[in-house]
């Protein structure tokens, strides 16, 4: 598979590294602000999508080396732009980029309109989209069992900007959409005992910690606790690959979806 990076960064980075390593070709890489000329495996940075290549041809990558498909990792305000560009030129297009959902219709509007094909997850580690799943069915069991109460927790670096996770949102969505007898998340700070309806989940930033989730089952008598703990962000990368070699194979005959999320890669496999 031709795979074409857009965004360098962090994840840019892990994502050339494990694509290659699965045997894929990375044949474009674009990002404005690399300080680097090459990647790490030698392919040549542009700075945009109509940049000119080494050799000065206008264009060049315009086609971003026939790529089969592009793994876009940058940030929430030029992403649409890089979707768009993206679109144009049919290239199936795997988004990590998080924060622009609001736009949603925008883009399936762009993608429809076009004819192309996208696929997006707010989380691509495969670890957390099965927990999650893990999680649902748990809670949807629980909601039988009164005995049981359920909240949960997050642990972060203290670095990171947001609080809650984006990742403990969703589990917490999907608790709720799972069980009756929660409605309401409180989060962090609760000076009270929480009310029976409500689902209390706390987030703790400390350290160096990649990122670990919870989800806490308690009764009179024991505990059950559901945790995945990242590692480190290669669990993102892969699945990230995973999803493209996906997307890549979803041929043009199928019109009836353009538009994918990392459920519906699970859904199929
Ligand atoms: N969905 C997931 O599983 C997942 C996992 C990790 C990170 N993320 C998200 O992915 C994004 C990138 O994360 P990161 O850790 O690699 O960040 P990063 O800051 O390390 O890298 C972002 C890169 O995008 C580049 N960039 C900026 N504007 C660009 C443009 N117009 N075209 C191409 N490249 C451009 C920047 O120069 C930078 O190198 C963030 O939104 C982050 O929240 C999502």
């Amino acid at each position: 598979m031709k795979l074409a990076l857009i965004g360098y960064g962090k994840m840019g980075r892990r994502i050339e590294e494990i694509a290659t390593a699965r045997g894929h070709e990375i044949v474009s890489v674009i990002d404005p602000h690399a300080k680097e000329k090459t990647s790490r495996l030698g392919v040549e940075i542009a700075a945009s999508f109509g940049a000119a290549n080494a050799a000065g041809v206008a264009g060049a990558v315009n086609n971003l080396g026939g790529a089969d498909v592009a793994i876009e990792f940058t940030q929430p305000d030029v992403v649409v732009h890089n979707i768009q560009e993206l679109s144009r030129r049919r290239i199936p297009a795997v988004i990590g980029t998080t924060n622009w959902y609001h736009r949603l219709d925008e883009v399936k509007r762009v993608i429809e309109a076009d004819g192309s094909r996208l696929l997006y997850a707010p989380n691509f580690s495969l670890g957390v989209n099965i927990f999650y799943r893990v999680v649902s069915h748990a809670a949807q069991l629980m909601d039988s069992f009164p005995e049981y109460d359920v909240g949960g927790y997050e642990i972060h670096h203290n670095e990171k900007k947001e609080s809650p996770s984006g990742t403990a949102k969703i589990l917490v969505e999907k608790i709720i959409a799972a069980m009756k007898r929660k409605r309401t998340p409180v989060w962090d700070a609760l000076d009270r005992p929480p009310q029976p309806e409500e689902l209390h989940f706390a987030s703790l930033r400390v350290g160096a910690e990649p990122g670990a989730h919870a989800a806490r089952f308690d009764s009179p008598a024991d505990t059950i606790e559901i945790k995945h703990t990242a590692r480190n962000r290669d669990g993102f990368a892969f699945g990230a690959v995973r999803c493209a070699e996906w997307l890549a194979n979803k041929k043009d005959a199928d019109v009836s979806q353009r538009v994918f999320t990392i459920d519906d890669f699970l859904e199929d496999v």
